[in-house]
C-alpha cells in the first residue's frame, strides 16, 4: 500500500513499545517496526515465548528496535531488573500486534504472568490492539466479553479484518493490515487539538469522459488532500474525504466516498459540508467536460468514422469550493488551494476573496518539489485576515499538519 500519506516527519524522537504475541501473522509487526522506525520513532519490543516460535529476536534487532525483551526472568546480570516497567514510563503508546486471544483475555483480567502482559498491567498510556486469531476463537463469547472490556477501558481495536486464514478457515481473524495499525499508532501520539470537529476534504482529479473509453483528467494523486485528512484524523476530527480517482488508500477512522467527475463530487460534497465545521478543497477538479458526441458517451468513438480530425467541445463544470463558500454558514471554516503559473499571490488573493475562504494555499505547479505528483509542496499560506506567510519546500504532511496548527489561530 502506498504509504506516503502516513510519513508524518512530526513524531520524531517519541518512543512506542511493541508486544508481540504468538500467531501466524506475528512476522507482519517487523513490517510495522519498520514503518514506525522510518518515522523515526524509537520502538522497544517484547515477545512473548510464543511470538518467539514464529519470529526471532534477532530480526527485530536488525530493523532497529532499541530493546527487545524475550523472558521476565533471565540469567544476564545486565538486563534492566525493571524492564516490565520500563514502557510505562518511557513509552508514549504501547501497541500490540498482533494480539492473540490469550494477551486480550489476560489484558482484560489483569493478569501479569510474563514480561509483555505484566508490561501491560503497568502501562498507563493509549494502547492500541490488533488482534489476529482462528474466527471461531474471535467469535467465542469469552473472546468478545473480553475485548469489549479492553475497549470500554479506552483501548483502541485496529480489526481483525475478515477473510481466510492460515489454517484454512475464512471469517473475522486476520491481522488488519499493517498501515492501518501503523496509523492508529501516529494517532495515539498526536494532540487531540481537532477533537469534536467534522473535517470534509476534497482531493484527487476529476475524470470527465467524451466516450466510452477516454477521459480527460490531469495528474493529480490525491496526496496533498489525503495529509490534511490523515493528519485531521490523527488530531481527533472526524474526517470525511470525497475522493476523485487515487491509488490512495484511507485508515478505517476515516470515511470516504469515491466519485469520477466533477458533478459527482460536487453531490457528494454539498452533502456533507452543512454538518462540516471545516472544509479543505485540495481537490483539481477539471473545470471543463466534454459535450458527448452525438454517439453517447456509452459508444467508443471509431477512428474510421473520423474525418481525420476529432473536434471535442467543453463545457464548464460547476466550481466546488465557490459553491461551498456560497453556502457557507457562521462559523464554517473554508480552505481553498491555488495552482498557478504566474502572479501566484495576486491570483491567490482574488481567489480568496471571490470564493469567500478563510485560507487559501498557493503553489507554483510545473516547478519542482511542488504541486502535482510531488511527495513535496512549497506554499504561501494567506489567510482573510491579511497574513501571509512562506513555507519552504516541505514534506506534504508537514504542510497538512501546519495548516491545521495555523487554523488554530485564525
Ligand atoms: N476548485 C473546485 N472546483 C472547481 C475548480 C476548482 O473546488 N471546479 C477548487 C480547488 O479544489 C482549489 C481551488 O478551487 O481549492 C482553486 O483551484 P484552481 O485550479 O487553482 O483554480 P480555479 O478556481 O479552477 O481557477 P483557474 O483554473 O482559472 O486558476
Amino acid at each position: 500500500m502506498n504509504t506516503a500519506h502516513l510519513r508524518f516527519p512530526c513524531f520524531l524522537g517519541r518512543r512506542v513499545h511493541l508486544g508481540v504475541t504468538g500467531s501466524v501473522a506475528a512476522y507482519k509487526s517487523l513490517e510495522l517496526l519498520r514503518l514506525l522506525v522510518d518515522a523515526h520513532i524509537s520502538v522497544g519490543v517484547t515477545l512473548t515465548p510464543s511470538a518467539q516460535r514464529f519470529v526471532g529476536a534477532e530480526s527485530f534487532r536488525a530493523l532497529g528496535a532499541e530493546t527487545v525483551d524475550t523472558a521476565m526472568f533471565t540469567d544476564h546480570q545486565a538486563d534492566d531488573p525493571f524492564a516490565h516497567l520500563t514502557p510505562g514510563r518511557s513509552a508514549k503508546a504501547l501497541v500490540i500486534a498482533p494480539a492473540t486471544a490469550n494477551i486480550i483475555a489476560k489484558m482484560a483480567h489483569g493478569i501479569a504472568d510474563d514480561m509483555l502482559s505484566t508490561q501491560a498491567l503497568a502501562f498507563r498510556g493509549p494502547v492500541v490492539i490488533a488482534p489476529a486469531m482462528n474466527p471461531a476463537m474471535w467469535s467465542a463469547p469469552a473472546t468478545k466479553a473480553n475485548w469489549r472490556t479492553l475497549l470500554e477501558r479506552g483501548a483502541v481495536g485496529v480489526g481483525p479484518a475478515p477473510g481466510p486464514v492460515a489454517c484454512g478457515d475464512t471469517g473475522e481473524g486476520r491481522l488488519a493490515p499493517v498501515e492501518d495499525i501503523f496509523a492508529q499508532v501516529l494517532r495515539a501520539l498526536s494532540p487531540k487539538d481537532l477533537a469534536g470537529k467534522t473535517v470534509l476534504v476534497t482531493l484527487g482529479p476529476t475524470r470527465e469522459a467524451w466516450d466510452a473509453v477516454r477521459f480527460l483528467s490531469n495528474p493529480s494523486s490525491g496526496l496533498m488532500g489525503a495529509c490534511l485528512a490523515v493528519s485531521a484524523w490523527m488530531r481527533g476530527a472526524e474526517v470525511h474525504v470525497v475522493a476523485g480517482p487515487t491509488a490512495l488508500e484511507f485508515p478505517p477512522g476515516v470515511s470516504v466516498t469515491r466519485v469520477t467527475t466533477a458533478r459527482e463530487m460536487l453531490a457528494a460534497a454539498t452533502e456533507l459540508w452543512p454538518a462540516a465545521d471545516m472544509a479543505c478543497c485540495t481537490a483539481a477538479v477539471c473545470d471543463f467536460r466534454p459535450l458527448p458526441p452525438a454517439t453517447g458517451t456509452e459508444r467508443k468513438l471509431k477512428k474510421r468514422d473520423l474525418d481525420g480530425e476529432l473536434v471535442i467541445r467543453l463545457e464548464p463544470n460547476p466550481d466546488i469550493l465557490r459553491t461551498l463558500g456560497e453556502s457557507k454558514r457562521e462559523g464554517q471554516i473554508l480552505i481553498g488551494f491555488a495552482a498557478e503559473t504566474d502572479d501566484l499571490l495576486a491570483q491567490a488573493r482574488l481567489k480568496l476573496a471571490e470564493k469567500r475562504l478563510d485560507l487559501i494555499v498557493a503553489n507554483r505547479v510545473g516547478v519542482p518539489g511542488s504541486g502535482f505528483d510531488s511527495s513535496t509542496n512549497t506554499v504561501t499560506v494567506l489567510d482573510r485576515t491579511g497574513r501571509v506567510e512562506q513555507w519552504p519546500e516541505l514534506p506534504k504532511t508537514e504542510v497538512a499538519w501546519r495548516i491545521w496548527d495555523l487554523l488554530q489561530h485564525l
